[in-house]
Protein backbone atom coordinates (compact mmCIF):
# COMPACT_ATOMS: atom_id res chain seq x y z
CA UNK A 1 0.00 0.00 0.00
CA UNK A 2 1.76 3.21 -1.13
CA UNK A 3 1.03 6.17 2.02
CA UNK A 4 0.18 8.96 1.03
CA UNK A 5 2.12 11.02 3.23
CA UNK A 6 1.20 14.49 3.66
CA UNK A 7 2.35 17.81 4.92
CA UNK A 8 -0.35 19.82 6.00
CA UNK A 9 1.81 22.34 8.34
CA UNK A 10 4.95 23.82 8.03
CA UNK A 11 7.17 26.25 10.85
CA UNK A 12 10.16 27.47 10.27
CA UNK A 13 11.64 29.66 13.03
CA UNK A 14 14.91 31.68 12.08
CA UNK A 15 15.51 29.33 9.41
CA UNK A 16 18.26 30.80 6.67
CA UNK A 17 16.14 33.79 5.60
CA UNK A 18 12.75 33.32 7.58
CA UNK A 19 12.45 34.57 11.10
CA UNK A 20 9.15 32.87 11.17
CA UNK A 21 7.28 31.42 8.46
CA UNK A 22 3.72 29.39 8.88
CA UNK A 23 2.22 27.33 6.25
CA UNK A 24 -1.02 25.60 6.18
CA UNK A 25 -1.50 23.06 3.25
CA UNK A 26 -4.98 21.05 2.47
CA UNK A 27 -3.66 19.96 -0.70
CA UNK A 28 -1.27 17.43 -2.76
CA UNK A 29 0.25 19.90 -4.67
CA UNK A 30 1.62 22.80 -3.71
CA UNK A 31 3.19 26.07 -5.30
CA UNK A 32 5.48 28.21 -3.44
CA UNK A 33 6.00 31.55 -5.81
CA UNK A 34 7.46 35.14 -5.22
CA UNK A 35 10.56 37.14 -5.79
CA UNK A 36 14.04 36.03 -6.14
CA UNK A 37 15.65 35.54 -2.72
CA UNK A 38 12.41 35.35 -1.12
CA UNK A 39 13.08 31.67 0.57
CA UNK A 40 11.75 29.73 -1.66
CA UNK A 41 14.05 27.40 -2.00
CA UNK A 42 14.90 27.62 1.78
CA UNK A 43 11.37 25.89 2.39
CA UNK A 44 12.07 22.72 0.55
CA UNK A 45 15.61 22.49 1.95
CA UNK A 46 13.83 22.64 5.26
CA UNK A 47 11.60 19.86 4.17
CA UNK A 48 14.38 17.58 3.33
CA UNK A 49 16.15 17.45 5.91
CA UNK A 50 13.99 15.35 7.63
CA UNK A 51 15.15 12.66 5.02
CA UNK A 52 17.36 10.17 6.62
CA UNK A 53 20.13 10.47 3.74
CA UNK A 54 20.24 14.39 3.50
CA UNK A 55 23.89 14.82 3.19
CA UNK A 56 23.71 18.09 5.13
CA UNK A 57 27.15 18.68 7.24
CA UNK A 58 27.13 19.98 10.23
CA UNK A 59 28.81 22.48 8.62
CA UNK A 60 26.29 23.87 6.53
CA UNK A 61 23.52 22.68 8.89
CA UNK A 62 25.35 26.05 10.42
CA UNK A 63 24.47 28.07 7.90
CA UNK A 64 20.93 26.83 7.74
CA UNK A 65 20.45 29.18 11.18
CA UNK A 66 19.20 32.76 10.35
CA UNK A 67 22.83 35.06 10.03
CA UNK A 68 20.83 37.41 12.10
CA UNK A 69 20.02 35.29 14.97
CA UNK A 70 22.12 35.92 18.14
CA UNK A 71 19.61 33.77 20.69
CA UNK A 72 19.34 30.50 22.01
CA UNK A 73 19.36 27.70 19.74
CA UNK A 74 15.78 26.25 21.32
CA UNK A 75 13.88 29.13 19.78
CA UNK A 76 15.69 27.73 15.91
CA UNK A 77 13.81 25.07 14.45
CA UNK A 78 11.55 23.22 11.53
CA UNK A 79 8.47 21.97 12.46
CA UNK A 80 5.61 19.61 10.25
CA UNK A 81 2.18 18.08 10.67
CA UNK A 82 2.14 14.72 8.47
CA UNK A 83 -0.99 13.24 7.74
CA UNK A 84 -0.69 9.81 6.59
CA UNK A 85 -3.31 7.62 5.71
CA UNK A 86 -4.75 7.32 9.36
CA UNK A 87 -2.78 9.61 11.09
CA UNK A 88 -1.85 12.90 12.09
CA UNK A 89 1.53 13.53 13.58
CA UNK A 90 3.94 15.97 14.55
CA UNK A 91 7.55 16.15 13.91
CA UNK A 92 10.37 18.64 14.38
CA UNK A 93 14.12 19.46 13.73
CA UNK A 94 16.20 20.98 15.72
CA UNK A 95 20.02 21.86 16.77
CA UNK A 96 21.89 20.55 19.56
CA UNK A 97 25.94 21.56 20.07
CA UNK A 98 27.95 19.10 21.14
CA UNK A 99 31.70 19.65 21.40
CA UNK A 100 31.25 22.44 19.37
CA UNK A 101 29.64 20.77 16.75
CA UNK A 102 26.17 21.20 15.21
CA UNK A 103 24.01 17.74 15.10
CA UNK A 104 20.59 17.62 13.81
CA UNK A 105 17.89 16.73 16.75
CA UNK A 106 14.21 14.97 15.54
CA UNK A 107 11.73 14.75 17.93
CA UNK A 108 8.43 12.58 17.21
CA UNK A 109 5.01 14.08 18.53
CA UNK A 110 7.30 15.89 21.35
CA UNK A 111 9.49 12.81 22.09
CA UNK A 112 13.08 13.37 21.30
CA UNK A 113 14.00 10.70 19.17
CA UNK A 114 16.21 8.16 19.88
CA UNK A 115 17.95 7.27 16.53
CA UNK A 116 20.23 10.61 14.75
CA UNK A 117 18.26 9.53 11.50
CA UNK A 118 14.59 8.08 12.26
CA UNK A 119 12.30 7.46 8.90
CA UNK A 120 10.40 10.39 8.50
CA UNK A 121 9.75 11.01 4.94
CA UNK A 122 11.66 9.99 1.56
CA UNK A 123 12.40 13.27 -0.62
CA UNK A 124 12.46 13.02 -4.07
CA UNK A 125 14.17 16.10 -5.06
CA UNK A 126 14.66 18.05 -8.64
CA UNK A 127 16.96 21.45 -8.77
CA UNK A 128 17.46 23.96 -11.63
CA UNK A 129 21.20 22.02 -11.85
CA UNK A 130 19.56 19.09 -13.10
CA UNK A 131 18.10 20.57 -15.81
CA UNK A 132 21.72 20.55 -17.24
CA UNK A 133 22.27 17.13 -15.96
CA UNK A 134 23.38 16.20 -19.52
CA UNK A 135 26.27 18.82 -20.07
CA UNK A 136 26.89 17.99 -16.42
CA UNK A 137 29.46 15.19 -14.93
CA UNK A 138 29.49 11.83 -14.66
CA UNK A 139 29.07 12.01 -10.97
CA UNK A 140 26.21 14.37 -10.97
CA UNK A 141 24.48 11.76 -13.26
CA UNK A 142 25.28 8.70 -11.27
CA UNK A 143 24.12 10.99 -8.46
CA UNK A 144 20.61 11.43 -10.56
CA UNK A 145 19.95 7.71 -11.07
CA UNK A 146 21.04 6.99 -7.48
CA UNK A 147 18.83 9.96 -6.09
CA UNK A 148 15.76 7.55 -8.06
CA UNK A 149 16.77 4.54 -6.59
CA UNK A 150 17.08 5.14 -2.91
CA UNK A 151 14.10 7.70 -2.82
CA UNK A 152 12.55 3.94 -2.14
CA UNK A 153 15.54 2.13 -1.61
CA UNK A 154 17.09 3.06 1.47
CA UNK A 155 19.83 0.22 1.76
CA UNK A 156 20.88 1.71 -1.74
CA UNK A 157 21.92 4.77 -0.03
CA UNK A 158 23.74 2.47 2.46
CA UNK A 159 25.82 0.62 0.27
CA UNK A 160 26.98 3.50 -1.52
CA UNK A 161 28.07 4.60 1.84
CA UNK A 162 29.47 1.54 2.93
CA UNK A 163 31.93 1.50 -0.54
CA UNK A 164 32.85 4.96 -0.45
CA UNK A 165 34.24 3.96 3.13
CA UNK A 166 35.99 0.65 1.79
CA UNK A 167 37.80 2.32 -1.24
CA UNK A 168 39.26 5.40 0.88
CA UNK A 169 39.87 2.66 3.87
CA UNK A 170 42.07 0.84 0.73
CA UNK A 171 43.48 4.02 -0.30
CA UNK A 172 44.87 5.09 2.92
CA UNK A 173 46.27 1.30 3.84
CA UNK A 174 48.06 1.78 0.16
CA UNK A 175 49.58 5.57 1.04
CA UNK A 176 50.76 4.42 4.49
CA UNK A 177 52.02 0.52 3.79
CA UNK A 178 52.20 0.24 0.16
CA UNK A 179 51.37 -2.67 -1.61
CA UNK A 180 52.79 -4.91 1.61
CA UNK A 181 49.96 -5.46 4.15
CA UNK A 182 48.18 -7.67 1.48
CA UNK A 183 46.00 -9.37 4.25
CA UNK A 184 44.49 -6.49 4.99
CA UNK A 185 43.85 -5.04 1.34
CA UNK A 186 42.50 -8.72 0.40
CA UNK A 187 40.05 -7.92 3.01
CA UNK A 188 39.04 -4.14 2.12
CA UNK A 189 38.92 -5.30 -1.27
CA UNK A 190 36.34 -8.24 -0.95
CA UNK A 191 34.30 -5.35 0.79
CA UNK A 192 34.14 -2.89 -1.91
CA UNK A 193 33.67 -6.04 -4.39
CA UNK A 194 30.91 -7.13 -2.17
CA UNK A 195 29.33 -3.59 -2.14
CA UNK A 196 30.06 -3.10 -5.68
CA UNK A 197 28.42 -5.87 -7.01
CA UNK A 198 25.49 -5.20 -4.84
CA UNK A 199 25.31 -1.36 -6.04
CA UNK A 200 25.96 -2.60 -9.45
CA UNK A 201 23.28 -4.92 -9.99
CA UNK A 202 20.48 -2.74 -8.38
CA UNK A 203 21.49 -0.10 -11.23
CA UNK A 204 21.05 -2.18 -13.45
CA UNK A 205 17.57 -3.73 -12.38
CA UNK A 206 16.51 -0.36 -11.45
CA UNK A 207 17.64 0.94 -15.60
CA UNK A 208 15.73 -1.98 -16.98
CA UNK A 209 12.57 -0.92 -15.37
CA UNK A 210 13.21 2.48 -16.26
CA UNK A 211 13.44 2.03 -19.68
CA UNK A 212 10.29 -0.35 -19.55
CA UNK A 213 8.47 2.78 -18.57
CA UNK A 214 10.21 5.03 -20.85
CA UNK A 215 9.50 2.54 -23.88
CA UNK A 216 5.51 2.51 -22.53
CA UNK A 217 5.12 6.46 -22.32
CA UNK A 218 2.78 7.94 -24.77
CA UNK A 219 3.58 7.59 -28.25
CA UNK A 220 3.43 11.14 -28.77
CA UNK A 221 6.44 11.79 -26.61
CA UNK A 222 10.29 10.78 -28.08
CA UNK A 223 11.42 7.46 -27.30
CA UNK A 224 14.45 7.55 -25.12
CA UNK A 225 16.46 5.10 -23.51
CA UNK A 226 19.07 4.80 -20.69
CA UNK A 227 22.31 2.79 -20.41
CA UNK A 228 24.82 2.43 -18.16
CA UNK A 229 28.08 2.90 -19.60
CA UNK A 230 30.84 1.77 -16.52
CA UNK A 231 33.08 -1.00 -17.31
CA UNK A 232 31.31 -3.61 -14.81
CA UNK A 233 28.03 -2.62 -16.36
CA UNK A 234 29.48 -3.15 -19.78
CA UNK A 235 30.90 -6.39 -18.19
CA UNK A 236 27.56 -8.02 -16.87
CA UNK A 237 25.68 -7.77 -19.82
CA UNK A 238 28.03 -10.40 -21.36
CA UNK A 239 29.44 -12.49 -18.58
CA UNK A 240 27.99 -14.29 -15.43
CA UNK A 241 28.25 -12.21 -12.37
CA UNK A 242 30.74 -14.20 -10.87
CA UNK A 243 32.87 -13.86 -13.40
CA UNK A 244 32.60 -10.02 -13.26
CA UNK A 245 33.04 -10.26 -9.35
CA UNK A 246 36.60 -11.92 -9.84
CA UNK A 247 37.52 -9.38 -12.58
CA UNK A 248 36.74 -6.52 -10.65
CA UNK A 249 39.04 -8.19 -7.59
CA UNK A 250 41.77 -8.81 -9.47
CA UNK A 251 41.20 -5.57 -11.30
CA UNK A 252 41.95 -4.07 -8.06
CA UNK A 253 45.21 -6.28 -6.52
CA UNK A 254 46.71 -5.28 -10.02
CA UNK A 255 46.31 -1.95 -9.33
CA UNK A 256 47.66 -1.41 -5.91
CA UNK A 257 50.93 -0.11 -6.84
CA UNK A 258 49.86 2.11 -9.59
CA UNK A 259 46.95 3.53 -7.15
CA UNK A 260 49.40 3.86 -4.27
CA UNK A 261 51.46 6.40 -6.15
CA UNK A 262 48.77 8.11 -7.75
CA UNK A 263 46.47 8.37 -4.57
CA UNK A 264 43.19 7.55 -5.95
CA UNK A 265 40.95 3.94 -7.39
CA UNK A 266 42.09 3.66 -10.77
CA UNK A 267 39.42 0.65 -11.18
CA UNK A 268 35.88 1.67 -9.03
CA UNK A 269 32.18 0.29 -9.52
CA UNK A 270 31.69 4.37 -9.15
CA UNK A 271 33.28 5.22 -12.33
CA UNK A 272 29.90 4.30 -13.71
CA UNK A 273 28.19 6.99 -15.47
CA UNK A 274 24.22 7.08 -17.77
CA UNK A 275 23.97 7.44 -21.52
CA UNK A 276 20.37 8.65 -22.32
CA UNK A 277 19.90 8.48 -26.28
CA UNK A 278 17.08 8.90 -28.84
CA UNK A 279 16.46 5.31 -29.98
CA UNK A 280 15.71 6.32 -33.31
CA UNK A 281 18.73 8.49 -33.79
CA UNK A 282 21.20 6.62 -31.38
CA UNK A 283 21.88 10.87 -30.72
CA UNK A 284 22.75 11.29 -27.15
CA UNK A 285 20.42 13.56 -25.04
CA UNK A 286 24.04 15.83 -24.46
CA UNK A 287 23.57 16.84 -28.22
CA UNK A 288 19.88 18.02 -27.96
CA UNK A 289 18.99 21.85 -27.65
CA UNK A 290 19.14 23.03 -24.17
CA UNK A 291 15.09 22.95 -23.97
CA UNK A 292 14.98 19.83 -25.07
CA UNK A 293 17.37 18.14 -22.78
CA UNK A 294 14.85 19.75 -20.22
CA UNK A 295 12.28 17.78 -22.16
CA UNK A 296 14.37 14.67 -21.60
CA UNK A 297 15.30 15.07 -18.18
CA UNK A 298 11.36 15.30 -17.67
CA UNK A 299 11.07 12.46 -19.51
CA UNK A 300 13.34 10.23 -17.48
CA UNK A 301 11.04 11.69 -14.07
CA UNK A 302 7.83 10.64 -16.10
CA UNK A 303 9.37 6.67 -16.12
CA UNK A 304 10.07 7.27 -12.73
CA UNK A 305 6.73 8.01 -11.75
CA UNK A 306 5.50 5.35 -13.71
CA UNK A 307 8.25 2.65 -11.89
CA UNK A 308 6.38 4.06 -8.69
CA UNK A 309 3.25 3.07 -9.52
CA UNK A 310 4.73 -0.63 -10.00
CA UNK A 311 6.34 -0.72 -6.52
CA UNK A 312 5.42 -0.08 -2.97
CA UNK A 313 6.47 2.71 -1.54
CA UNK A 314 6.31 4.87 1.49
CA UNK A 315 6.20 8.58 2.85
CA UNK A 316 7.68 10.24 -0.43
CA UNK A 317 7.71 13.85 -0.84
CA UNK A 318 8.31 15.27 -4.17
CA UNK A 319 10.96 18.52 -4.27
CA UNK A 320 10.59 20.67 -7.79
CA UNK A 321 12.55 23.50 -6.84
CA UNK A 322 12.22 26.13 -9.79
CA UNK A 323 12.32 23.86 -12.85
CA UNK A 324 9.98 25.03 -15.23
CA UNK A 325 11.33 27.69 -17.15
CA UNK A 326 12.02 27.21 -20.43
CA UNK A 327 9.72 24.70 -20.69
CA UNK A 328 6.69 25.38 -22.99
CA UNK A 329 3.41 25.41 -21.62
CA UNK A 330 1.50 22.32 -23.02
CA UNK A 331 4.40 20.24 -22.01
CA UNK A 332 4.38 22.23 -18.09
CA UNK A 333 0.53 20.84 -18.03
CA UNK A 334 1.98 17.20 -19.33
CA UNK A 335 4.25 17.46 -16.23
CA UNK A 336 1.55 18.61 -13.81
CA UNK A 337 -1.06 15.95 -14.93
CA UNK A 338 1.62 12.74 -14.67
CA UNK A 339 2.48 14.43 -10.97
CA UNK A 340 -1.25 14.68 -9.98
CA UNK A 341 -1.15 10.45 -11.15
CA UNK A 342 0.72 10.24 -8.18
CA UNK A 343 -0.24 9.71 -4.41
CA UNK A 344 2.27 11.75 -3.56
CA UNK A 345 2.39 15.65 -2.47
CA UNK A 346 4.38 17.20 -4.82
CA UNK A 347 6.52 21.08 -3.46
CA UNK A 348 6.97 23.04 -6.48
CA UNK A 349 8.79 26.43 -6.55
CA UNK A 350 8.35 29.23 -9.30
CA UNK A 351 9.12 33.01 -9.50
CA UNK A 352 5.78 33.80 -10.87
CA UNK A 353 3.77 30.20 -11.12
CA UNK A 354 1.36 31.73 -13.57
CA UNK A 355 0.69 29.05 -16.14
CA UNK A 356 -1.19 27.56 -12.94
CA UNK A 357 -3.18 30.89 -12.12
CA UNK A 358 -4.08 30.60 -16.14
CA UNK A 359 -5.14 27.16 -15.99
CA UNK A 360 -8.63 26.34 -14.86
CA UNK A 361 -8.11 22.85 -13.31
CA UNK A 362 -4.68 23.56 -11.82
CA UNK A 363 -5.89 26.83 -10.24
CA UNK A 364 -8.17 24.58 -8.11
CA UNK A 365 -6.28 21.60 -7.26
CA UNK A 366 -3.12 23.54 -6.25
CA UNK A 367 -1.99 25.20 -3.52
CA UNK A 368 -0.61 28.20 -3.95
CA UNK A 369 1.36 30.15 -1.28
CA UNK A 370 2.60 33.80 -1.97
CA UNK A 371 5.65 33.67 -0.40
CA UNK A 372 6.17 37.07 0.48
CA UNK A 373 2.34 37.62 1.27
CA UNK A 374 2.92 39.12 5.26
CA UNK A 375 0.10 37.06 6.46
CA UNK A 376 2.63 34.00 6.34
CA UNK A 377 5.15 35.38 8.23
CA UNK A 378 3.34 37.01 11.43
CA UNK A 379 4.06 35.34 14.72
N1 LIG B 1 21.37 31.47 7.18
C1 LIG B 1 20.83 32.46 6.47
N2 LIG B 1 20.35 33.58 7.07
C2 LIG B 1 19.78 34.57 6.39
N3 LIG B 1 19.65 34.56 5.06
C3 LIG B 1 20.09 33.49 4.38
C4 LIG B 1 20.71 32.38 5.05
N4 LIG B 1 21.06 31.45 4.13
C5 LIG B 1 20.68 31.97 2.94
N5 LIG B 1 20.11 33.18 3.07
C6 LIG B 1 19.55 34.07 2.06
O1 LIG B 1 18.17 33.80 1.96
C7 LIG B 1 17.68 34.23 0.72
C8 LIG B 1 16.67 33.26 0.19
O2 LIG B 1 17.29 32.22 -0.48
P1 LIG B 1 16.45 31.17 -1.33
O3 LIG B 1 15.66 30.32 -0.43
O4 LIG B 1 17.44 30.52 -2.21
O5 LIG B 1 15.46 32.10 -2.18
P2 LIG B 1 14.62 31.78 -3.50
O6 LIG B 1 14.64 30.32 -3.71
O7 LIG B 1 13.25 32.31 -3.21
O8 LIG B 1 15.27 32.55 -4.60
C9 LIG B 1 18.90 34.45 -0.16
O9 LIG B 1 19.09 35.83 -0.33
C10 LIG B 1 20.04 33.85 0.66
O10 LIG B 1 21.24 34.53 0.45
MG1 LIG C 1 15.35 29.25 -5.32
Amino acid sequence: MNSNLRIEKLILNNFRNHNYLKLDIKKNMVLIYGKNGSGKTSVLESISLFDSSNGFKALSLNETINFNYKGPLEMFGVNLSLKSLDSLSTVGLSLRKKNDMLRKVISIDGKLSRKTNPKILNVYSVFPKMTFLFQNSSEDRRGFLDQMISTTDKEHRKNLINYEKYKSERIKILKKWKNCNTEWLDAVEKKMVFYGMVICDCRRNFVKSLNHMLLNLESSLPYFQVKLNGKLDKLLLEKPSIQVEDFFFSSLRENRTRDSIIGRTSFSANKTDIIVYEKKSNKEAKSFSTGQQKTILFLMIFAFIKHLETISYERIIFLLDDVFSYLDDKFIYLVLEKLNELNVQIWMTDVKGDWIFRDKRYNKIVDKINIDDKRFKVS
